[in-house]
């Protein structure tokens, strides 16, 4: 079927299988790098897709320390922002990636919240490049963001939006263990 849900209150989580940057949200998430200058991944797909004026954006924003997020505009993508977090490189899982993978998904959350956004879409944040194994990090987005949205204002739709289909189905597992 290709999507799951799950209701948190009056918010929603909705897991589906997709390419991200076709996400017409208020705001999709990016998995950036420390210089928010671009990069390969979702990162390299949003500046392509989006265009020079959100990395014209970025390199004002002087950066982005890992655990943390930042907004800009979403240029020619339909979605109408991008908030941009830096995942964790992950080591050997006692570097201290787990809290901060999780603290990637607070703080978009929180970036969304402080410009009044309703809805965004995340990918599956330092599961690619940064070597973050799936299984692992899919019940931690999964259970941050279910947290979160039991204290939000605006936000009341995260939809995570995984590119492959065995993404998809770790993600559903996670979404389902909590149903
Ligand atoms: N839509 C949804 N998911 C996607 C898309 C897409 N269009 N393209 C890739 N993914 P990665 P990271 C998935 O490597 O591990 C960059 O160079 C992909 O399959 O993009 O956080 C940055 O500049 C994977 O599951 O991000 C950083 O240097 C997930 O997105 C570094 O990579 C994340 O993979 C960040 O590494």
């Amino acid at each position: 079927m290709n999507s799951a849900s799950l209701d948190v209150g009056d918010a929603r989580i909705e897991v589906v299988r997709g390419d991200i940057t076709k996400e017409n949200l208020d705001a999709i998430v990016n998995a950036a790098n420390s210089s928010l200058l671009g990069g390969g991944g979702v990162d390299g797909a949003i500046h392509s897709a989006g265009g020079a004026k959100i990395l014209e954006e970025c390199r004002r924003l002087g950066g982005c320390a890992t655990g943390d997020a930042k907004i800009t505009t979403a240029g020619n993508l339909p979605a109408r922002f991008v908030i941009h977090t830096v995942g964790p490189v992950y080591r050997d899982g006692k570097a201290g990636e787990a809290e901060l993978l999780a603290s990637c998904f607070r703080q978009s959350i929180e970036v969304a919240e402080e410009h009044g956004l309703r809805s965004l879409a995340f990918p599956a944040i330092s599961c690619g490049v940064y070597g973050y194994p799936i299984s692992q990090a899919a019940p931690i987005a999964i259970e941050t963001v279910r947290a979160a949205l039991e204290r939000t204002r605006s936000v009341k739709l995260a939809r995570f939006v995984l590119f492959s289909e065995a993404d998809y189905s770790t993600f559903e597992e996670a979404l389902n263990a909590l149903s």
